[in-house]
């Protein structure tokens, strides 16, 4: 049995999101593509001989048992009780929380990935796949990692093999989006229906062209927030830094900037810390797996 695991847990964006009908189980139906961040939190993971799962580092404001990670594990624990036992997690976090960059997804398919490695499970990437959508809409995409087409809740996944790799700068406003209350709100909305633009962008993600995939990026979460000061000005000093493209991530709230290069990402960089007040970070967009 291996005893303590190290896993970066990345974070994600969708290049392209759009949402479709409210569905009879309160879900919506989605067209997205995701793809995995550089930027991620560290957690290291330690077998505990006691059934319980122990967790720090995480922001004291939700508590352990609403962790994702412990319901991770508490669902592994049910799955298979007799293999199974404790888990200790101890968290460097990066991911702010209501980010719309996946972090609490992330964690959650880290520690599956980990409790099957450390009990030595094996299961099949769809079992653990069929175990994390369980969890959340987005968490089945962060057991796959890398960068994926997806459709249904979210959890219907085709990979994108090969795709490009992006420069970005994340803008984060301390502007939690709680992403129930996202979706809601954006039922409130009247929306376009949605233009057949999935695979072009699909394309231009695979050939890894910024400028063409500047141009196709949509996310229908920019309704609910495109005329908040916060959302505006974090897009003005992206735009103003040399952004192809600045855009929501996720149900939002950080903004992110589209570079052409590492070079236009450092000048976007430079300009968002000199104008805006909120923390920017440079990292790049790129088929990252979170262990296997
Ligand atoms: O799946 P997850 O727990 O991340 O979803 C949080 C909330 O976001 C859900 O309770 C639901 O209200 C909304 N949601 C949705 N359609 C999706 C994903 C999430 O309506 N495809």
């Amino acid at each position: 049995m291996t005893t303590a695991l190290t896993v970066r847990s990345h974070a994600k964006l969708n290049w392209y999101l759009r949402v479709l009908d409210p569905r009879p189980d309160g879900y919506h139906d989605l067209e997205t593509i995701f793809e995995t961040l550089e930027l991620a939190d560290t957690l290291r993971f330690t077998p505990l001989d006691a059934a319980e799962c122990r967790i720090s580092g995480f922001p004291p404001d939700v508590p352990a048992e609403r962790n994702l990670i412990t319901r991770a594990w508490q669902v592994l624990r049910e799955e298979f009780p007799e293999r199974v036992r404790g888990l200790q997690v101890e968290a460097e976090k990066t991911l702010p929380r209501g980010g719309g960059l996946g972090g609490g997804s992330s964690n959650a398919a880290a520690a599956l990935l980990a409790l099957d490695r450390l009990y030595g499970l094996s299961l099949p990437t769809e079992r653990l796949v069929e175990l994390g959508a369980r969890l959340g809409s987005d968490v089945a995409f962060f057991v796959m990692g890398g960068c994926a087409v997806a459709t249904g809740r979210g959890e219907i996944l085709t990979p994108l093999e090969a795709p490009g790799e992006f420069h970005l700068v994340l803008v984060l406003p301390d502007e939690p989006v709680p992403t129930g209350e996202a979706y809601a709100r954006l039922d409130a909305i009247a929306r376009p229906a949605p233009a057949a633009a999935l695979g072009e962008a699909a394309e231009a993600v695979k050939a890894g062209d910024p400028v063409r995939l500047a141009r196709l990026i949509v996310n229908d979460f920019e309704l609910v927030v495109v005329d908040r000061p916060w959302f505006r000005k974090c897009c003005e000093a992206l735009r103003e830094g040399g952004a192809l493209r600045a855009f929501l991530c996720g149900s939002g709230s950080t903004v992110a900037g589209l570079a052409e290069n590492q070079e236009g990402a450092a000048e976007i960089l430079r300009h968002v810390h000199e104008s805006c007040p909120y923390p920017a970070y440079h990292t790049t967009a790129r088929a990252l797996s979170l262990i296997r």
